[in-house]
């Protein structure tokens, strides 16, 4: 992969090679040591803003190539906005805008002055280099040659280095450690949701999990002789047509007092949804490779806890399977006897993902007791009808954990948004030959797979996360340009950050 640029912190100086990255407040002035670059080149800097009618208006940028006088190849001006309409979160966007100028080998000095009555902080500087390292991220592992002939061949790329100087360096370099360990999780699944199903089955993404007992996590797998013990089969039976057997993964970070219940984070992991034998239509067919995006989230999330040492029990449990159509695969209409004793009618089976969670589900809340749980899962398309990809769709039975949801989502910039539930939802799964079926009809689609989910949280706190929208295949932002988004890793972590710690 493109090696992500290395961050470093240092006090303010007047740089005097490579690239120069100039933080300006709407309005001004210019810092300090801006200032003595401009003097220095015979007023260039000054000269270009006024040319340019450049004023600081957030995220707008003025290039400036060669500068006379000075030894600089270039200087980037970035827009900071006003400080009344600057958001904490505005600072990782703004980070984000810049990683272009951070090019393979490039040296970069970002000068982050203290230039209006909201001085930078370390906790700006950290966000701006941590969306600085997000937007960086590509994920090219398949491509031999690159995509633009001047660009370096891949195993000629050489890091940018970026120095980000501040005055508050130290609060700086602390926040940007447990930042970097949320992002590293942020990338990680990416790359999860980015990898084809022919890379990254069941077995293959197990692994992946396993990877974390590195950093201190417990993972536990379990195969199908143990899910069959357990009379997993509504799980099982969605990977039955798979050559590939299912998996569960159950991974754990103990970081927490012994005696505090662990908080359980749960994801829908369908390496590859073809639909089944209710096969899915060609077009687009291959986006299913990232019907895993809620299982990639968690254990994203599990690393994120880990690396930055979260004062926090938590479970990560994934539920691993492939949906494929086969001479043994399951039937519409098969009946299925669930972990739970509940019988479950296969109408369409397609709607496999609550098949999946069904069994994870309660699982944990059996063996675990959990404080809550919180299921992601790419369940719907139907939530990306109700939502489009800027929100995921909660669905909770519990007011509390809905509203730290709600507040996570908007300090982490992956908004969510509450859905309702109740009985004559409900109703649309009932069966007539088992205790419900796994469709609910044509309308409110994403809302009868939400009341099926809740079947099996047996009264635990509980919220779903459908992530259809927003895990995959959403708009570039200024923190990702990659078709895997990572969604739901820095919502979670704020959630415990914020509310469980
Ligand atoms: N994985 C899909 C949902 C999905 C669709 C995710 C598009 C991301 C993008 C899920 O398993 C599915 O097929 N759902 C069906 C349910 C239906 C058969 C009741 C759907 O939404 O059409
Ligand atoms: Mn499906
Ligand atoms: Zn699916």
């Amino acid at each position: 992969m493109k090696p992500l640029p290395t961050i470093a912190f240092s006090k303010p100086d007047t740089p005097s090679k490579g690239t120069v990255i100039l933080g300006f407040s709407e309005g001004g002035p210019l810092g300090d040591h801006a200032r003595a670059l401009d003097e220095a080149s015979g007023g260039a800097i000054e000269r270009a803003m006024a040319v340019a009618e450049f004023k600081g208006k957030k995220k707008s940028i003025l290039e400036i190539i060669a500068p006379h006088g000075l030894e600089l190849d270039r200087i980037y001006l970035i827009g900071l906005g006003g400080a009344d309409d600057r958001k904490p979160s505005d600072w990782r966007d703004l980070g984000g805008v810049c990683a272009g100028f951070a090019k393979s080998g490039a040296v970069v000095t970002v000068l982050l002055e203290s230039v209006d009555k909201d001085p930078v902080d370390g906790a700006d500087a950290a966000a701006f280099a941590d969306g600085l390292r997000l937007r960086s991220y590509r994920f090219d592992r398949y491509k031999t040659k690159p995509e633009d002939e001047d660009e370096p061949k891949k195993d000629d790329e050489k890091p940018a280095k970026v120095t980000i100087a501040l005055d508050d360096q130290a609060q700086a370099k602390k926040l940007y450690k447990s930042m970097a360990g949320v992002s590293d999780g942020v990338m990680l699944a990416r790359d999860l949701v980015n990898e084809p199903a022919n890379k990254l089955g069941p077995a293959e993404f197990a692994d992946r999990a396993k990877a974390l007992e590195k950093l201190g996590v417990k993972v536990d797998i379990l195969t199908e002789k143990e899910m069959t013990k357990l009379g997993m089969r509504a799980l099982l039976g969605v990977g039955q047509g798979s050559v590939r057997p299912s998996r569960i993964a159950v991974m754990t970070w103990k970081g927490g007092k012994a005696k505090d219940k662990p908080l359980a984070f749960i994801g829908k992991g369908v390496v590859f949804d073809t639909g089944g034998i209710s096969l899915k239509p060609a077009g687009g067919m291959e986006d299913m490779k990232g019907d895993m995006g809620g299982a990639a989230a968690v254990t994203g999330l599990m690393h994120a806890l880990a690396a930055r040492k979260a004062k926090v029990n938590a479970i990560g449990a994934i539920g691993l399977v492939e949906n494929m159509p086969d001479g043994n695969a399951q039937r519409p209409g098969d009946v299925v006897e669930s972990m739970s004793g509940q019988t479950i009618e296969v109408i369409n089976t397609d709607a496999e993902g609550r098949l999946v969670l069904a069994d994870v589900l309660w699982y944990i809340q059996d063996k675990h007791k959990p404080q809550f749980m919180v299921d992601l899962a790419t369940l719907t398309g139907a939530i990306m009808v109700a939502l489009g990809g800027h929100n995921a769709g909660l669905f909770s039975n519990d007011d509390t954990l809905s509203d730290n949801l709600i507040a996570a989502g908007l300090a982490a910039d992956e908004p969510v948004w509450r859905m309702p539930l109740g009985k004559d939802y409900d109703k649309m799964i009932d069966s007539k030959i088992a205790d419900m079926k796994n469709v609910g009809g044509r309308w409110g689609g994403a809302i009868t797979a939400a009341q099926f989910l809740q079947r099996f949280v047996n009264g635990t706190p509980w919220a779903h996360l459908d992530v259809a929208g927003t895990a995959m295949g959403s708009k570039k932002t200024d923190i990702n340009e990659s078709w895997g988004s990572g969604f739901g890793v820095r919502l979670l972590n704020q959630l415990v950050a914020d509310h469980y710690e």
